[in-house]
């Protein structure tokens, strides 16, 4: 699949409905608007405001591989996405940041549970961050925002009520500072639902040798000031779900 012209063609296509609006509600005779009106805003890039020539990125077919591996059908009979989204018990009406995005798999879900609330997927990785957009864009939800973040900064929103990490952590190379940098991001109160590989030898995971163990995980998230708030073994078969809180008072150590 070409993207460019994909992603081209939705922005025009946005861009016309954007124009036919404005055309549609201006009185006749009346000039056309301009470029930059504010009340007709051009199509945010999460990619431009970060500064991110996207002339210099990967050819898209290398990201469609890991986007169709994130996304594989057979990856919900043990991911349990419905059984994940239920577990975090959401009213709808907060925000929650999906640090990690990927290719969106929980985002679209999360979505679709906050529908007074909303999204913010947040990815280091360029194309990820493309493609989540170009779906926000072409299917036109809107409670979604897009974030392109740094390797050490996970640039949590500070109105975040919950921020939920999949299989991330054994990505992030410095973790511990990596981890405070979140703990101290995050409001008092707000909750964090962490998910990473069980240890020992199973059908799906990364290799053992760069999975954390449980007791680990818990030691390093306490020791960037998080309190374990549950630990929930049997909702998935191969991956922990561990729900951590701020505390009002932080006590990273
Ligand atoms: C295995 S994928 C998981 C994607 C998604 N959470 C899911 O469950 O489908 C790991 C993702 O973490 C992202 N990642 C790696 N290091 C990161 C960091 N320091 N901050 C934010 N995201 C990171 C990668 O770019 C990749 O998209």
């Amino acid at each position: 699949m070409h993207r460019r012209p994909i992603l081209a063609v939705a922005v025009l296509a946005l861009s016309f409905v954007a124009l036919a609006r404005a055309a549609e509600s201006a009185p006749a005779g009346s000039p056309a608007p301009a470029a930059h009106d504010p009340a007709n805003p051009p199509i945010d890039c999460p990619l431009h405001q970060r500064g991110v020539n996207t002339d210099t990125l990967r050819p898209f077919a290398e990201t469609e591989k890991y986007i169709e591996f994130l996304e594989r059908a057979d990856r919900a009979a043990w991911q349990k996405p419905d059984a994940v989204v239920a577990a975090l018990h959401l009213a709808g009406s907060e925000t929650l940041v999906d640090v990690g995005a990927g290719s969106g798999y929980f985002t679209f879900r999360f979505a679709k549970a906050l529908p007074k609330g909303k999204v913010i997927a947040t990815d280091i990785d360029p194309e990820m961050i493309r493609h989540i957009h170009h779906k926000v864009l072409t299917d036109g939800i809107a409670n979604v925002k897009v974030v392109l973040t740094d390797p050490k900064d996970p640039r949590v929103d500070p109105a975040a009520d919950v921020v939920f990490v999949c299989d991330v952590v054994h990505h992030v190379d410095g973790r511990e500072a990596w981890l405070r940098k979140l703990s101290s991001e995050m409001k008092p109160g707000a909750k964090l639902v962490v998910i990473e590989f069980k240890e020992g030898k199973l059908p799906e995971g990364p290799p053992e040798a760069v999975k954390i163990p449980k007791a680990k995980l818990v030691s390093l998230l306490e020791s960037a000031g998080f309190s374990l708030q549950s630990d929930r073994p049997e909702l998935l078969p191969y991956q922990t779900f561990l729900t951590f809180t701020k505390p009002a008072k932080s006590a990273a150590r």
